[in-house]
């Protein structure tokens, strides 16, 4: 790839969606690291997914799968390659290592963390499990290995509806998001379901939970026809007054079926917006999203120091024990989801 391939495809991205301005001179240095990190990937049979938030020259330039946390957690568990670069946050990666303990797997951001999944720890379930012994205990992906290993079924933002309708219990606890608890319990209900949720009190998405349910009023108030399609880790408020609600990915196929021209607006993590913004120009986007400066710590550098010279701290490392039965609450969630096919 060319700088000025590159310019072309990333020149014209809003200065507030990027980390910095795509200038031609900022392409040429990055194209020589996307050719260098090409040829380490076919040298060392290495794979990288990247989630639709982290820069747009990474899930442009080098990202072999680009998704949403469910569809990432399907790429991995497929892969044949000996070495996943992960270019997410620590708990994608760690799903990526339980799908697959005998592979490397690379974690590229300088800041890998989440917020959201580190809210809860294994020993707060288990206090919970004394409390609720009938219940079935949901955790979204969002969280560590070591939660999940505590935990019955894992959801993604795209599944965790149909999934907790699914399960044969109405007595569910869930973990961690207290924001995208109540979303679930009011989507259930709009469904006719009503099960016992108990919700998780201390979790929420610093990034998502900053949309505010008063200006996407106003915004429906002052621009008439604009849809409002929200990320379920949004505030229930705010999440009543959307058109839409789904992960990502469903985000991205709900905008396919917009036949004319539309104005939209978009409630979740600045990456997708950026990218929607160069998929999709006959449509208007309006309003601010929000960055994540997890994902963001992302880069092309970070990419080809842990592809050239990996360091053990760059390595996905848990217990086997831990691994093992945090997959059984995976594979718990792809059963439920399979079924709904
Ligand atoms: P998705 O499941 O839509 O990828 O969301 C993951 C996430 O971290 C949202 O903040
Ligand atoms: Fe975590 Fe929120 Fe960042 Fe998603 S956007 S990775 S939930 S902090």
């Amino acid at each position: 790839m060319t700088g000025e391939e590159l310019f072309r495809k990333l020149g014209g991205t809003p200065i507030q969606m990027a980390l910095g301005l795509y200038t031609l001179e900022a392409c040429e240095g990055m194209a020589r690291d996307i050719n260098e990190i090409q040829n380490l990937k076919r040298e060392k049979n290495a794979v990288i997914l990247g989630h639709y938030y982290i820069p747009r020259e990474i899930t442009l330039g080098v990202a072999d799968f680009v998704g949403d946390s469910y569809g990432l957690s399907q790429d991995a568990a497929k892969t044949s390659a000996d070495i996943i670069v992960f270019a997410a946050v620590r708990f994608m990666a760690e799903t990526a290592k339980i799908l697959n303990p005998q592979k490397t797997v690379l974690i590229p951001g300088t800041d890998p963390a989440c917020s959201l999944a580190d809210s809860v720890t294994p020993e707060r379930v288990r206090e919970l499990r004394t409390k609720h012994p009938d219940h079935t205990f949901v955790c979204y992906i969002n969280t560590t290995a070591a939660v999940k290993a505590e935990c019955d079924v894992c959801v993604t933002s795209s599944n965790v509806v149909d999934i907790c309708a699914a399960i044969p219990n109405d007595k569910i606890v869930f973990v961690p998001d207290r924001l995208m608890g109540q979303n679930v319990v009011d989507l259930l209900r709009s469904r006719g379901i009503n099960k016992e949720v108990v919700i998780y009190p201390d979790g929420a998405c610093h990034v998502h939970e900053r949309f505010d349910p008063g200006m996407v009023k106003l915004f429906l108030e002052r621009i008439p026809g604009v849809q409002v399609l929200a990320h379920p880790e949004c505030d229930p408020e705010v999440i009543k007054q959307s058109h839409f609600v789904g992960s990502t990915t469903q985000i991205i196929a709900h905008i396919q079926k917009y036949q004319e021209s539309q104005t939209l607006l978009v409630l979740t993590e600045c990456g997708l917006v950026s990218s929607l913004l160069v998929d999709f120009p006959q449509h208007k986007f309006v309003g601010a999203c929000q960055m994540c400066q997890y994902m963001k710590s992302n880069s092309l550098a970070g990419i080809l120091r842990v592809l050239r010279n990996p360091q053990p701290c760059d390595a996905v490392n848990l217990d086997v024990e831990v691994m093992a039965r945090a997959r059984k609450c995976i594979d718990a969630m792809f059963e439920y989801a399979g079924k709904g096919k």
